[in-house]
């Protein structure tokens, strides 16, 4: 088979799957909608990982979610979703705008008493957060800037506690991962031989396909 009959093939698999378990949905997709009139770029996770992002809070149990990269809020709804009653999220965004948009969003899909937008840069938002105690979450999503990745996974872990979730999406990026020469995956490849090393974390990156082949990583904070 050749290259683009096997790309054909793996984006005729996801849209099965996606046809599958993450059927049309009429709040994403009045999200999604109300994200690109507002002229948001349009880099949310897509159907079949928002679904997983779900699943896996849900496996985790999680109570308290802290998402670092906010955007129109789609991947917050996914996240919330999950959330037992009385369960909450935060989620960090640099942009006013963006979070004007997400917490419509969020309202819209009658999550509001669960989510709070917090505006600023993460770095300084997850500084405070260390400060005053609000750890631990049971689950942490980082899908910020990219060059940020391996700092925010050391705020992540200041945030967690052991059997804490910590994912992170854009972990292969089209493959540019696999060159060590190619700068603009640098801090994500960074990331990620963090992930694999650090003694504190069992990790993976699990692949994904997209229009373009991306990736989430998967770490769970171990036992002290
Ligand atoms: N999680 C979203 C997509 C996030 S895109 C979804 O899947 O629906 C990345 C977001 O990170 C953008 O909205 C961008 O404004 C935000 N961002 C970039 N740098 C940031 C920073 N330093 N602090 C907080 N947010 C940042
Ligand atoms: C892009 C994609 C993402 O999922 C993201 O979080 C940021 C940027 C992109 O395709 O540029
Ligand atoms: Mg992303």
């Amino acid at each position: 088979m050749n290259r683009d009959d096997l790309r054909e093939l793996l984006v005729q698999i996801d849209l099965y799957v996606e046809g599958l378990f993450a059927p049309p949905d009429p709040v994403l997709e009045a999200a999604l909608r109300r994200s690109r009139e507002a002229g948001l770029p349009e880099i949310n996770v897509p159907r079949n990982e928002g679904k997983l992002l779900q699943l896996l809070a849900e496996i985790a149990g999680a109570r308290r979610v802290l998402e670092i990269g906010t955007l129109g809020g789609y991947s917050t709804i996914h996240l919330a979703r999950a959330l037992p009653e009385g369960g909450s999220l935060i989620s960090l965004e640099l942009d006013e705008r963006y979070a004007g948009v997400a917490r419509e969003n969020v309202r819209e899909a009658g999550l509001e008493d669960m989510v709070e937008v917090r505006v600023g840069d993460a770095k300084a938002s997850l500084a405070r957060m260390v400060e005053e105690s609000e750890g631990p979450f049971d689950l942490v999503f980082i899908d910020a800037d990219k060059g940020g990745y391996p700092e925010y996974l050391e705020w992540a872990l200041r945030l967690s506690r052991p059997g804490s979730l910590i994912l992170a999406d854009n972990a292969i990026r089209g493959g540019s991962v696999l060159d060590p020469e190619d700068e603009s995956a640098r801090a994500t490849l960074d990331f990620n031989e963090q992930i694999a090393r650090d003694t504190r974390l069992s990790a993976l990156v699990l692949p994904l396909i997209r229009e373009d082949i991306d990736g989430i990583a998967i770490a769970r904070v171990l036992g002290p």
